[in-house]
């Protein structure tokens, strides 16, 4: 084993992580968890500020695992020079699209230049936020070896992509990682180090592979949502259920994997993941048509899902225009209170063109963030009989469907949720 992969696998060392959002605030409290010395990292002084009072700003870790966290020796802060005592440095920082489609990779660079400024021998970098294939190389290493440290003799660069999904019980730890050096020597010290933190590492030969690996499971899932979102709008003009035709072909114990439809795909990663792969595809001159074929039935489906509330609404002889409408849910997915790129909030957009008065219920998500898009927020108690309908766009579990259902004249369900509860009440509409 090359010396410094032994070190990782072997001594008490200082993890830092560059960015304490969604993905590095649980990757510090996991490296806690474990024995080792976590350093957080964050340009933003309010919420390290925060961080640092013990309160949380995600779901997946909470306010008392945070303070124990803390309570071991976890260090939150704006200062590089903190950051600089860490063996290894994960960096956890945004990736979103520019105005044009385009990686904006102004955050990673960023963060790599913080890297240039605190970088010491023996170093394992390794980039965690998703990005195209040629991204650790073309950024990270030019940043880490620019003072003259040679890279797999002074400094060791690693890709490997975040896998958690927000809200759901397999945290960062339980998830394989799959962990990918520019070199295999690099691989082989970031694949040691990892060990010392999740429960399995996959490691590959490359980093590019690694940050393939990543867009080939987002794609790949935006691909089949957008498959069962087209397949749900054949089959409503078929007349035949589509949730039963899934459950249905779910039954099959070998090639098929359910993906439901729903009212178009959100968050921050299925919308965008795939994008990364189109745009150094187009560079490769090479042209992805399932991304893009997908893209254009997911990005449609706020529009269809607004056609089909438009509808229910006709059969109750009512127009769109000026009728109070109810949206339940505006979180990207359920029981968490993240709403960046939601598809709940492009559909209520869609019906409050149309005319629509639009009101919000989501708790969880709560009145602030409902109110920054400019719609009512209407409180969990409140009387609901003033609606003509309700569109059930994210079912979070706090969320008593049924008694919405009781109150409201009409619901379109686009989650399938009433069947989830097991009875569709006669006022239901299912997408
Ligand atoms: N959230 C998810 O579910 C998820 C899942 C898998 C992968 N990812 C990927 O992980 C990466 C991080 O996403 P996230 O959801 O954790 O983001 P986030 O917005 O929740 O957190 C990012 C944090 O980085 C900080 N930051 C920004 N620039 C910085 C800089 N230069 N130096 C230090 N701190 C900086 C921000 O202040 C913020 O606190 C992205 O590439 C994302 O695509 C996210």
């Amino acid at each position: 084993m090359h010396p410094r992969a032994e070190f990782f696998a072997t001594q008490q060392w200082a993890g830092g992580v560059i960015g304490m959002g969604y993905v590095g605030l649980p990757l510090a409290v996991a490296m806690t968890k474990r024995g080792l010395t976590a350093i957080g990292y964050d340009i933003s002084q309010s919420h390290v500020a925060a961080l640092n009072a013990g309160e949380s700003s995600i779901e997946d870790v909470t306010d008392e695992e945070l303070q124990i966290a803390l309570a071991s020796g976890l260090t939150i802060t704006s200062d590089p020079v903190d950051l600089g005592r860490a063996d290894a440095v994960f960096i956890a920082v945004p990736s979103p699209l520019g105005r044009h489609r385009e990686p904006d990779l102004s955050y990673i660079k960023s963060a790599a230049e913080t890297i240039s400024t605190i970088v010491r021998p023996g170093m394992l970098v390794a980039l965690e936020s998703t990005t195209y294939p040629g991204t650790t190389e073309d950024i990270l290493v030019p940043a880490a070896t620019a003072g003259g440290l040679v890279l797999d003799e002074d400094v060791f660069i690693a890709f490997s992509p975040e896998r958690v999904s927000p809200g759901d019980d397999l945290k960062t730890i339980d998830i394989p990682k799959v962990v990918g050096g520019v070199s295999s020597v690099s691989s082989e010290v970031a694949s040691e180090a990892y060990k010392r933190i999740v429960t399995s590492v996959h490691t590959v030969s490359s980093a590019r592979t690694a940050e393939m690996a990543k867009l080939l499971e987002n794609t790949y899932r935006a691909v089949n949502i957008g498959l069962v979102n087209e397949m749900a709008q054949l089959a409503d003009k078929l007349d035949i259920d589509i949730w039963e035709t899934i459950d249905a072909a779910a039954t099959k114990p070998f090639g098929y994997q359910a993906f439901y439809p729903g009212p178009g795909v959100g968050g921050h990663c299925i919308p965008l993941d795939p994008q990364f792969l189109a745009w150094r595809a187009r560079e490769a001159k090479f042209s992805t048509r399932f991304i893009d074929l997908a893209e254009q039935v997911n990005v449609g489906m706020p529009a269809y899902t607004a056609d089909r509330a438009a509808a229910v609404l006709n059969r109750l002889e009512r127009p769109v225009f000026g009728t109070e409408v109810l949206g339940v849910g505006i979180a990207y997915k359920p029981d968490i209170a993240d709403d960046r790129e939601s598809a709940s909030i492009e559909v209520l957009r869609e019906l409050e063109k149309r005319g629509a008065r639009i009101s919000v219920i989501d708790p969880v998500v709560g009145k602030e963030r409902v109110e920054s898009h400019g719609f009512t927020f209407v409180d969990p108690d409140a009387d609901l009989s003033v609606f003509s309908l309700a569109v059930v766009l994210t079912d979070h579990r706090v969320l008593d469907l049924a008694d919405i259902a009781t109150q409201v004249e009409a619901v379109l369900d686009t989650r399938g949720a009433f069947r989830k509860l097991g009875t569709i009440p006669d006022n239901v509409e299912v997408l």
